[in-house]
């Protein structure tokens, strides 16, 4: 399967809308049923400096990444991310190659020296995935979210680059 990468576009926020309502989607993320379509296109509308890539594959767009970069210049050095993959293509390296596509972007053009991330702690997959790139767990953030309705717990994850 042929995997493109590429900068995102507001016209793939209905599709990414849709990833994001997707069953084995939504219970990882803070997505919840029927949440405002105009959500995410404000995020992407008001996403500043943060860095939106897609995977296309069947001619659609199937996954997301993002990563942002505190803006106070005490934590300049400090990257964040989130991901997502239509379901349906999960398992398939569409995580892996968007995950390696910011690894390098972070590493060699942003030059950052941490990456942060939240993971709940039953997303096995995603801890995988992130293990896979460098990320340790830091500790553990209790009841922070509701997760099929049940108070879930969330991983501290990051992935140092030192001097
Ligand atoms: C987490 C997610 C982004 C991973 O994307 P993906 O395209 O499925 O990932 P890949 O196919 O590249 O697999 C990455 C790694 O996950 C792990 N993995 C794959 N399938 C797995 C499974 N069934 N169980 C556990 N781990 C698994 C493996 O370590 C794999 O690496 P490997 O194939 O080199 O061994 C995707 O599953 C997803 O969107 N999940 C729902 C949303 C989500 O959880 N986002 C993250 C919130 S913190």
């Amino acid at each position: 399967m042929d995997i493109n990468i590429r900068q995102a576009s507001l016209e793939d926020c209905d599709e990414l809308y849709n990833i994001r309502q997707m069953p084995k989607v939504m219970e990882n993320i803070l997505s919840y049923k029927n949440e405002p379509k105009d959500g995410i296109k404000n995020k992407f509308l008001n996403k500043g400096q943060d860095l939106w890539i897609v995977a296309e594959a069947d001619d659609k767009v199937v996954g997301l990444i993002i990563l942002g970069v505190h803006r106070n210049p005490r934590k300049s050095h400090v990257g964040y991310l989130t991901i997502i993959v239509n379901s349906n293509y999960h398992g398939m390296g569409i995580g892996s190659k968007l995950m390696s596509t910011v690894m390098d972007i972070a590493d060699n053009n942003l030059k950052l020296k941490r990456l942060e991330l939240s993971v709940f702690i039953e997303n096995e997959r995603a801890i995988n995935l992130y293990k896979k790139f460098g990320f340790d767990i830091e500790g553990i953030a209790k009841r922070t979210a509701l997760r099929n309705g049940i108070y879930c717990d969330e991983y501290n994850m990051a992935r140092l680059l030192l001097d």
